[in-house]
């Protein structure tokens, strides 16, 4: 697997950067540390004139903040960790996914 990284506050940037093999669009909102925000829809509009799928992790965010989907993103990632250590050997993580696919 090969990714680019681009500013997603540019989004001539983030055209530029698909290729012929690119099949996903992941967007992180907001950042985390510098608190970026990006234009979600534009990206997904974007993602959608090429065929591809927008991912996005909001985790920063949680859902109470931001819904990824209300701006067109197929996919979100919110990754919610609550550790539980056992003689230090025992740490829970819960990551959730939510999408909807088949890409229309
Ligand atoms: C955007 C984002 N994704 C994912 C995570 C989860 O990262 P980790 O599994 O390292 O706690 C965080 C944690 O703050 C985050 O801000």
């Amino acid at each position: 697997m090969t990714f680019s990284f681009v500013d997603f506050r540019d989004l001539a940037a983030v055209e530029n950067a698909i290729n012929e093999n690119t099949k996903m669009i992941f967007s992180e909102v907001p950042t985390n540390p510098t608190l970026n925000l990006c234009d979600l829809s534009a990206i997904s509009d974007i993602a959608k004139r090429h065929g591809l799928l927008h991912a996005c992790d909001s985790t920063f965010a949680t859902p109470l903040m931001i819904r990824p989907m209300d701006f067109g993103v197929d996919l979100v990632i919110q990754v919610r960790k609550k550790e539980c250590l056992i003689d230090e050997y025992c740490i829970i993580a819960i990551m959730l996914c939510y999408a909807v696919l088949p890409h229309n």
